[in-house]
């Protein structure tokens, strides 16, 4: 195997949440290394501690002991400006329910994480973004007036857009049928395989785990297997928005490399 360097690298942590008297022992212990440019699944059965660790991984939430190096920074060291910075410029995140603004249209949506980084050519790239995901026509369509795919793939344009070198999902595909599931795939296995973007995800599907090369399952806060796959499935021959050559393709490398952040 070709040495990488470990862009996430986990030491022995763990997470209690105390509720007054009680403990909840979230993660017992678990020691993790992602490299660079890897597409990675977590499995595991609900309460086994998947988004405790994604929130930690996301320097959404601090773990209660052990280390966590983020390309080769303590984050522990971080101050909450630092952190900000790096959920802003560094991750890009997705969520099961998608998470936009209900009134706002899909542009807008999208611009959000320009406004807060300040960059200047808002509009432009966050219509970018949602050509690269196949919804440029569709760029003044509300939430609600978009099917759950599309605002999934909304989601991930706004997550696209300030090009992180890192996309953290929690269940990217739980709220979709297994055609909007196998789009969000395909976007996700043509960022990593073209474009080299680290992307790590939660699901409970094994059909959808089976697109990454690496299953990682947890159980009671702990690692109970780490699973290479020796066939990942191709998601790209199931894709019906548009070619995916020139749709995907091309405006997804134009986007991430106009990007201004050095990757
Ligand atoms: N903020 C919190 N306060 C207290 N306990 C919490 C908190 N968040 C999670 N937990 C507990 O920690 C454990 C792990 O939760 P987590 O959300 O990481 O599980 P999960 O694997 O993501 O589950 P699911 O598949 O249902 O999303 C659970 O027992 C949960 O009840
Ligand atoms: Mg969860």
């Amino acid at each position: 195997m070709t040495e990488r360097a470990s862009l996430i690298q986990i030491q022995d942590i763990t997470k209690v949440y105390r509720m007054g008297d009680i403990e909840v022992h979230a993660l017992r212990g678990m020691s993790l290394q992602v490299g660079k440019g890897e597409l990675v699944s977590i499995m595991g059965p609900s309460g086994s501690g998947k988004t405790t660790l994604m929130n930690i991984i996301g320097c959404l939430d601090q773990p209660t002991a052990g280390a966590y190096f983020l390309g080769g920074t303590d984050v522990a060291r971080l101050d909450d400006d630092q952190l900000a910075e790096i959920r802003n410029r560094q991750i890009g995140f997705v969520f099961q329910n998608f998470n936009l603004l209900a009134r706002t249209t899909a542009l807008e949506n999208v611009e959000l994480p320009l406004i807060y980084a300040g960059t200047s050519d808002r509009r432009q790239r966050a219509a970018a973004a949602l050509k690269a995901v196949g919804l440029e026509d569709r760029l003044h369509h509300r939430p609600n007036e978009l099917s759950g795919g599309q605002q999934q793939r909304v989601a991930i344009a706004r997550a696209l857009v300030n090009s992180p070198s890192i996309i953290l999902a929690d269940e990217p595909t739980g709220n979709l049928d297994s055609r909007a599931g196998a789009e969000i795939m395909a976007i996700f296995q043509e960022l990593n395989q073209e474009l080299g973007v680290t992307i790590v995800f939660v699901t409970h599907e094994p059909d959808i785990a089976a697109h990454t090369r690496r299953i990682i399952h947890l159980r009671d806060g702990r690692i109970a297997a780490d699973e290479e796959v020796a066939n990942p499935r191709q998601a790209g021959e199931h894709v019906y928005v548009g070619d995916r050559q020139t749709v995907f393709g091309k405006s997804l490398q134009e986007l991430l490399t106009k990007g201004n952040n050095a990757r």
